[in-house]
């Protein structure tokens, strides 16, 4: 054990890891395009964009350059009272891309506080107008987050049982896999008509932490139409999926309705620095515009709409908004479309899905396929062996790379998936699994 890695296991606690029985964290040293470079002077190629967030590689120059000169300039101010060009020029170049009925921005700090944000504000766009609607409607296997109104809005189990008493009621819709559609839709509509939901709640089309789940545009389409002719808020969260994720630019641009509130995190500054949005209409706006300073959103974070956040998140958008950035994004598409149909004929293999630079698959394994089975902890260091960053959720492997991964590092992840799978039935019958 090296002593960057005792002093790390005696001062830190790390997120979502056991205090006890992991592996030793891997200490990286440095990080390029693609590649982690380990301090034992290894390489790995991340897979995953370090949790979805980093969309243009790591380190880079354009991104550097814009937190080091705002840096130098303007590292942060108190946002209440006051503002700065970064701020302003972010905001209106988010509004400029999102769908055109979004007319405001609200900086938070992470995907988790731009969903409370958004849960808060649809609640009290009722409350400043004296209606009494106090239910949400949300689908099972969502994840929103990790504060108490996020982990509300999401799938209950292991990882929320210990908070149970004190999340609030939700009215969960079943995941509407092909076969449930009509009874999601029935169930939908019914919750609608008793007339006291406040905000539908959902990942548009697909569920990241579930397991990349995609479900039907068309009944996402039709829910959203149903929940705004009944001035239900509905509400998208695009943590994952904004900036490119699923091809265009929103996953909601896939959709023929327009959500009216969107919750933005990870790709939004490139990867680079921790920042959320929540963005919404101007029919919301309208029950806070008011005399009475009751009527206020009283929220806020000591960090909100930082100047280097905001001038790196303008950077992000300068390389987003390239060509090169979109054909990037098409080209990965491709190459995990035709990697698909290698995946398609193996008998470990069933559900492969893709959905623009994402791909996913389950592993037909006889074994528990939840979050917690045994394979998951043993995939992922034979990755890691082989130096691909992947990490399995439950028995569902997937990609997420940052657009700027090449063919050949592609080629190299798809091969050494295929190699898995020939080597799995062995390594499980040695017990290496
Ligand atoms: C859809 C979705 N919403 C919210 C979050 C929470 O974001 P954060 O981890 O930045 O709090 C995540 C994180 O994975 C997510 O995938």
């Amino acid at each position: 054990m090296s002593d960057w890695v005792k002093r790390d296991g005696d001062a830190i606690w790390h997120p979502f890891t056991p205090l006890r029985g992991m592996d030793e964290p891997i200490v990286i040293e440095k990080a390029e395009g693609v590649n982690l470079y380990t301090s034992a002077g290894g390489r790995i190629i991340d897979a995953i964009s370090s949790w979805w967030v980093n969309i243009h590689g790591h380190s880079h120059p354009h991104l550097a350059d814009a937190i080091s000169k705002q840096a130098n300039a303007l590292e942060h101010v108190i946002f209440a009272g006051f503002t700065h060009k970064p701020a302003i020029e972010l905001a209106e170049r988010l509004l400029e891309i999102l769908p055109d009925n979004q007319s405001k921005i609200f900086y938070s700090d992470n995907g988790s506080t731009a969903v409370e944000v958004a849960i808060k504000m649809a609640f009290q766009y009722f409350y400043n107008q004296g209606i009494e609607r106090k239910k949400i409607i949300a689908i099972d296997g969502a994840y929103h987050g990790d504060t108490f109104g996020a982990m509300s809005v999401g799938e209950r189990g292991p990882f929320t049982d210990p908070f149970d008493p004190y999340l609030f009621n939700v009215e969960f819709l079943d995941f509407p896999s092909p076969e449930k559609e009509e009874e999601v839709w029935q169930r939908f509509q019914t919750l609608i008509a008793e007339g006291e939901v406040a905000s539908f709640i959902f990942e548009p089309i697909i569920q990241g932490a579930s397991g990349m789940r995609i479900y039907s545009k068309s009944l996402l389409d039709k829910m959203i139409k149903l929940a705004q002719a009944n001035d239900v808020i509905c509400i998208a969260d695009e943590v994952m999926t904004g900036f490119g994720r699923t091809g265009g630019l929103f996953a909601s641009d896939l959709l023929a309705s327009n959500p009216d509130i969107f919750c933005l995190s990870k790709g939004l500054t490139g990867g680079a620095l921790a920042m959320g949005v929540t963005s919404c209409t101007d029919k919301i706006q309208e029950a806070y515009r008011s005399n009475d300073l009751m009527k206020t959103f009283f929220h806020g974070h000591s960090f909100t709409g930082n100047p280097m956040t905001c001038a790196v998140a303008n950077a992000s958008l300068d390389l987003l908004l390239t060509k090169e950035c979109e054909e990037n994004r098409a080209r990965i598409n491709n190459r995990h479309r035709a990697f698909e149909q290698d995946l398609i004929g193996q008998d470990l293999v069933r559900n492969t899905r893709v959905l623009g630079t994402i791909i996913a698959f389950e592993l037909n394994t006889e074994r528990d396929t939840s979050y917690f089975n045994e394979a998951r902890h043993h995939l992922y260091p034979y990755f890691i062996d082989k130096g691909i960053l992947i990490r399995p959720l439950g028995n569902v492997i997937y990609l997420i790379p940052p657009y700027v991964i090449s063919d050949e590092d592609l080629d190299f992840i798809y091969r050494t998936i295929l190699n898995f799978l020939n080597e799995y039935p062995s390594l499980i019958k040695n017990q290496e699994l």
